[in-house]
């Protein structure tokens, strides 16, 4: 089982809404997917048990975080990937939550507000030595969103693909789909493309 945290303090970055999106492309490439929530405001949760599906999976209980490697030991005979959202904050256990993963992912919205908080981020990812890789979120087609790319791509790997301020993602938050299984083809095409890439980064 390999393991991706969706990590970045700053609040409302788009760290559910890509566990959310990420998790049901890959369990639609055929990945039997785990999601946790370890923000305890349960929005990951909350999209899920509004989900017709039972695909991705959630445990009846997330874990306290300390309890983390212990369950993904446990997890690993029934599933092949598993997707962890984090709150908007740096507790005590991140560091240890981040050391167990195969791969953090950083989602970063193309403000000046966001690319000041991400250093903190970044930060904690280096002390932790693990792979990761930013993925612009929330992107408006503007300036603004390349300069971003620009910046980020000085600390490290950025998806080649942005996720764009969408009406679908909003949407699905209240529905418990993944935009890929909504009318809106250029979200569900642009959720295929960071998948595929997230894949390759996994792989390699
Ligand atoms: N690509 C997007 N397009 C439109 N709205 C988005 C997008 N990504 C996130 N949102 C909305 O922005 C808010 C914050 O996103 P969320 O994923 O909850 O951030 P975080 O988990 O990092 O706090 C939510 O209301 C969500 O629906
Ligand atoms: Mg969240």
């Amino acid at each position: 089982m390999q393991t991706i945290l969706v990590s970045s303090q700053k609040g409302g970055s788009g760290k559910t809404t890509l566990v959310r999106n990420l998790s049901v492309a890959a369990t639609g490439d055929g990945r039997s997917v785990l999601c946790l929530d370890l923000d305890p405001q349960g929005s990951l949760r909350g999209w899920w048990e509004s989900r017709d599906a039972d695909t991705p999976a959630m445990l009846d209980r997330d874990p306290v975080p300390e309890a983390l490697r212990a369950t993904l030991e446990a997890a690993k005979a029934q599933f092949d990937l598993c997707i962890i959202d984090t709150p908007p904050a740096a507790p005590g256990w991140l560091s240890e939550a981040l050391s167990v993963a195969d791969l953090v992912l950083i989602p970063v919205k193309p403000s000046p507000d966001d690319l000041r908080a991400v250093g903190a981020t970044i930060a904690a990812v280096d002390a932790a030595n693990v792979p990761f890789a930013f993925a612009l979120s929330q992107t408006p087609r503007a300036r603004i969103t390349e300069e971003a790319a620009r910046v980020l791509a000085q600390h490290g790997r950025v998806a080649p693909v942005n996720i764009a301020q969408r009406v679908a993602y909003a949407e699905t938050g209240a529905t418990g789909q993944g935009v890929s299984e909504t009318t809106d083809d250029k979200a569900a095409a642009e959720i295929a493309a960071v998948w595929s890439y997230v894949k390759g980064l996994l792989n390699g």
